[in-house]
């Protein structure tokens, strides 16, 4: 059964840009066939609680003799990377909040990359190498090439470093600029160009949705 993990992050409801985005690629994936799962966690309305010790970014065997035994946060984080193990392919929602990821979506990230278990660190454990996330960020404004902006995107460089590079996941990045166009009147202007590169982005995931397995 090809498995899709959705993951949501935003905290803007049914008007969320990302969610409407993540919709398109969850629903073209699951009308390819009734073998195409989706299993899906919103960590706005349904959150990782927050690594109650640092000891919990390693593996039982690599801790300090001194950690503190933390049974519950290890079945809680077993269950995190079990889902994410369990996934064929990894849809990401996560909208840009003062430039950096929603902090539900940062928690995520710290339970899922550990080393030694999905990452390596005395030997080449990567079980998710090889296979993709798709990330569809959103953001207020726009932070193009060349504009004074330029690097202040603090949503995708982490995603990309953990998820690319640390788990030797292929990262395909899908971004919306402009959203609050739609809502706020000084940036009414901006409207059209927001409405293209929806546009764009939906057929971009349609077409991603169908090719990855
Ligand atoms: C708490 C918060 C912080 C935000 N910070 C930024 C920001 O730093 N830069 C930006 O361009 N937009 C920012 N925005 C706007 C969101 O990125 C924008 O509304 C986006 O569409 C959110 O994704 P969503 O539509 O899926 O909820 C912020 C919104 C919120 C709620």
């Amino acid at each position: 059964m090809p498995t899709l993990l959705r993951l949501d992050s935003s905290s803007s409801g049914e008007a969320s840009v990302s969610k409407r985005l993540t919709t398109v690629f969850a629903d073209a994936w699951q009308a390819r066939d009734a073998d195409h799962v989706v299993v899906a966690r919103d960590l706005h309305a349904d959150p990782v609680p927050h690594l109650p010790d640092a000891s919990l970014h390693w593996p039982p065997r690599l801790r300090a003799a001194d950690a503190p035994a933390l049974p519950e946060a290890d079945a809680t984080q077993r269950e995190v990377i079990d889902q994410l193990l369990a996934a064929d392919v990894l849809l990401i929602g996560a909208p840009m909040y003062n430039y950096s990821l929603p902090s539900t979506l940062k928690t995520w990230l710290d339970h899922v990359h550990v080393p030694g278990v999905t990452a390596p660190f005395d030997g080449d454990t990567q079980p998710m190498r090889g296979r993709t996330a798709v990330i569809v960020t959103t953001r207020g404004a726009t932070y193009d090439e060349g504009s004074p902006t330029a690097t202040w995107d603090h949503v995708v460089p982490p995603l990309q470093i953990v998820l690319g590079e640390a788990l030797g996941m292929r990262v395909e990045v899908v971004v919306v600029t402009r959203t609050l166009s739609t809502s706020v009147a000084g940036l009414a202007g901006e409207r059209g160009a927001f409405e293209r590169e929806y546009t764009a982005a939906a057929d971009e995931l349609r077409r991603l949705a169908l090719a990855l397995d």
